[in-house]
């Protein structure tokens, strides 16, 4: 990585830090809510590299674009790309600390738009580069909280914080256990015997931002007719049922989850694990409706194999990646099969995890 800064800049970078992407195995529109989630870190990262740059301006390259990106903290850059780093670099600047003008380079091993949190990867990656930079302490609590003001302000999704808590707590052996109230968090150590699979649908993230708020607005007017804070509050499924739909629906899934993502780190084997990811996966359709058709063709692929306990959609939805839990043992057949059955009705799907599998 160090390389990429050294052959666009001519110089050794002064800090190098990365931050890992995130896939969700329950507890999804949760967070935003207040309610509970259970993110794994993937092996894939990306990786920021800085220097002090040589006149006024920050430059960022990266491996993805052919041309530089230039930017003053005094406007916000027009390309989403950067407005994540700006949106960092700003943060830290409001925390009072005064950044000179920097060379960054950013590299990354997660593909982007598939619902592994590259965007939260990228604003972890570029706090803890500046945090090495600077020689000051945050702590990585902080740093998930900064990242999501960084997202949330400068590039327009109102997202919780699930993937910025995820990717700068959680490790790639062990499940985040996330209070999204009090950002509480505890490892939890997947069903022995299982293993996670990860596979894109191939199927872009349409609509995306702008759905995604969609849902966020529907629960707040869920909240006001219901006189609650946050949906967190209600416990009792049986409160929601007297709304009017699609109020009622958005409410029902989000207790659901909630009450599913209890039930599994209280104790679930593989096979109970899987059931509740399967029962996401048709509240995340029938309720929440935020899947698609190649979703639900991916995840039902992935539910009728023999060696897979449960199987949903991952992240936001409306395209982009699914999560399996399945017995270790049997993973690559998984992968196989899967694949190829799905790729038989027509589907572009490639695996994204595990690690060991990826060519
Ligand atoms: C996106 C958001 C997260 C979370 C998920 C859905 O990834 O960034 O905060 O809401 O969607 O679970």
């Amino acid at each position: 990585m160090r390389n990429g800064f050294l052959a666009a800049f001519g110089y050794a970078p002064e800090a190098v830090a990365s931050a890992p992407g995130r896939v969700n195995l329950l507890g999804e529109h949760t967070d935003y809510n207040e309610g509970f989630v259970l993110p794994i870190a993937l092996a894939q990262q990306t990786t920021v590299s800085l220097g002090h740059a040589v006149g006024d301006e920050f430059t960022l390259r990266s491996e993805g674009f052919a041309r530089p990106l230039r930017f003053r903290l005094d406007r916000l850059p027009d390309e989403p790309f950067g407005r994540y780093v700006f949106g960092c670099v700003r943060e830290v600047a409001r925390r009072g600390h005064s950044i000179p003008p920097l060379d960054m380079h950013v590299s990354s091993e997660l593909p982007m738009g598939v619902g592994l949190s590259s965007s939260a990867a990228l604003e972890v990656a570029t706090l803890r580069a500046l945090r090495r930079f600077l020689d000051v302490a945050i702590d990585d609590v902080e740093i998930a909280q900064m990242a999501q003001r960084a997202e949330i302000e400068y590039a327009g999704v109102r997202c919780g914080i699930m993937d910025q808590m995820a990717s700068s707590l959680a490790d790639t052996s062990h499940a985040l256990f996330l209070d999204a109230r009090t950002l509480e968090t505890r490892l939890w150590s997947l069903p022995a015997g299982t293993a996670v699979i990860v596979i894109d649908s191939g199927a872009p993230r349409t609509l995306l931002s702008s759905k995604f708020n969609e849902r966020r607005s529907e629960c707040e007017e869920a909240c006001a007719r219901l006189g609650v804070a946050s949906l967190r509050d209600v416990r009792r499924v049986a409160v929601v049922e007297s709304l009017p739909d699609p109020w009622r629906r958005r409410a029902r899934h989000v207790v659901n989850e909630n009450e599913r993502v209890v039930r599994a780190v209280a104790g679930a084997d593989g096979a109970r694990l899987g059931r509740l990811m399967n029962e996401s996966h048709a509240s995340l359709r029938d309720d929440y409706e935020v899947s698609i058709p190649e979703l639900d063709r991916l995840v039902s692929l992935l539910q009728e194999h023999p060696a897979v306990h449960g199987a949903k959609l991952t992240g936001a939805g409306f395209g982009g990646a699914c999560v399996a839990i399945c017995a270790a043992d049997r993973i690559a057949d998984v992968a196989a099969e899967v694949l190829g059955d799905y790729r038989r009705l027509g589907g572009r799907g490639r695996l994204l995890a595990p690690p060991e599998l990826l060519a």
